[in-house]
């Protein structure tokens, strides 16, 4: 019997999702700028810029390059600031009909910890995505993410402060990742979201210099397609809360890979600024697939391509 309709529902945690579908931190400014582009109604659920305590500048420019099939960024997580973003951009996503949730970054343990004792009074706020590929600047400027006692420091502090899901994003510049997403799964976390950017950088052969001021950058786009995929198989050996699947995600196509690797559900970054509409057409593709195949729940697909 052929399926009528296609049950497109998933959870994280105790977050329900009309849709697996989610905007990337970073990709998707704090949602009203793509307001008059995309119907932010349809989305899974709508994550902002990464958040900090204080209002951040960001890195000096150049601080964008294209690459081949993705781009490079060292933006430096300039934002508005908690105060900012609570006073001149929830008001906006108030009124948006689709979970929010806001991604956190700090300096210290304390400031990540200050974040979420605020963010747990705004009822909107449906879950917390932890940015942990941030230096610690107490302990000699290590990223979070790098080390497993660390980055369960910083979700104990979260999850202590936090009532809703606790989402930590992790970094793929670490030689396993699967010590680090284990570290956050016994310190509490409701899920994990995974890939960040990749660490690269260019060089412009006609100055004879890095093409970012920051030398560094994160890479990002079709480029991290194939680590994004291999991390979230690796991860979904090894931790039982959801996954979400982030890394060059184009099409519906590559949002149902991540799902069969063990994703409950998945982030578009860059894709947004090529494709204002990438999300809502991922959307409309998964559910064909769901329909043509005869599946009647998207729930049915993630990790099947595990299965033996
Ligand atoms: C310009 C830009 C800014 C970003 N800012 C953030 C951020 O503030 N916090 C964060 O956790 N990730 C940030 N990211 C990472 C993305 O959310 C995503 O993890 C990464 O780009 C990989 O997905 P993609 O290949 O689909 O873009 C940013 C990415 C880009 C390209």
């Amino acid at each position: 019997m052929a399926v009528e309709q296609t049950d497109m529902r998933t959870s994280i945690g105790s977050m329900r999702l009309k849709n697996p579908v989610m905007t990337a931190s970073g990709t998707f400014g704090y949602g009203e700028e793509y307001g008059s582009l995309v119907n932010l109604h349809r989305l899974g659920a709508i994550i902002v810029k990464g958040i900090s305590l204080l209002p951040r500048q960001g890195n000096p420019p150049p601080r964008i390059a294209e690459t081949a099939c993705g781009m490079l960024n060292a933006i430096g997580l300039e934002n508005v600031g908690l105060q900012s973003f609570l006073a001149d951009k929830l008001p906006f996503l108030q009124g948006i009909n689709t979970p929010l949730i806001v991604n956190i970054l700090g300096e210290t343990i304390e400031d990540y910890q200050q974040l979420a004792a605020r963010l747990n009074e705004e009822e909107k706020v449906a879950a917390l995505e932890v940015n942990i590929s941030c230096p610690n600047v107490k302990e000699g400027g290590v990223a979070f993410g790098i080390d497993p006692g660390m980055a369960s420091a910083v979700t104990k502090g979260v999850r202590q402060h936090f009532s809703r899901p606790v989402i930590v994003k992790l970094s793929p510049n670490v030689t396993d990742i699967t010590v680090i997403a284990r570290a956050v799964e016994e310190a509490g976390a409701d899920a994990v979201s995974l890939i960040n950017t990749v660490l690269g950088m260019a060089i412009d052969i006609n100055v004879c210099k890095p093409k970012l001021a920051n030398i560094f950058g994160g890479l990002s786009g079709p480029a991290i397609k194939p680590i994004g995929l291999r991390m979230v198989w690796q991860v979904a050996e090894c931790v039982s809360i959801p996954i979400i699947g982030i890394g060059g995600i184009t099409t519906s196509e590559d949002a149902i890979e991540f799902m069969l690797a063990g994703a409950s559900a998945v982030q578009v970054g860059t894709t947004n600024f090529i494709n204002p509409k990438a999300a809502e057409e991922i959307i409309l593709g998964i559910e064909n697939y769901l329909a043509t195949n005869n599946i009647a729940s998207v729930q049915d697909i993630i990790g099947r391509a595990r299965e033996t």
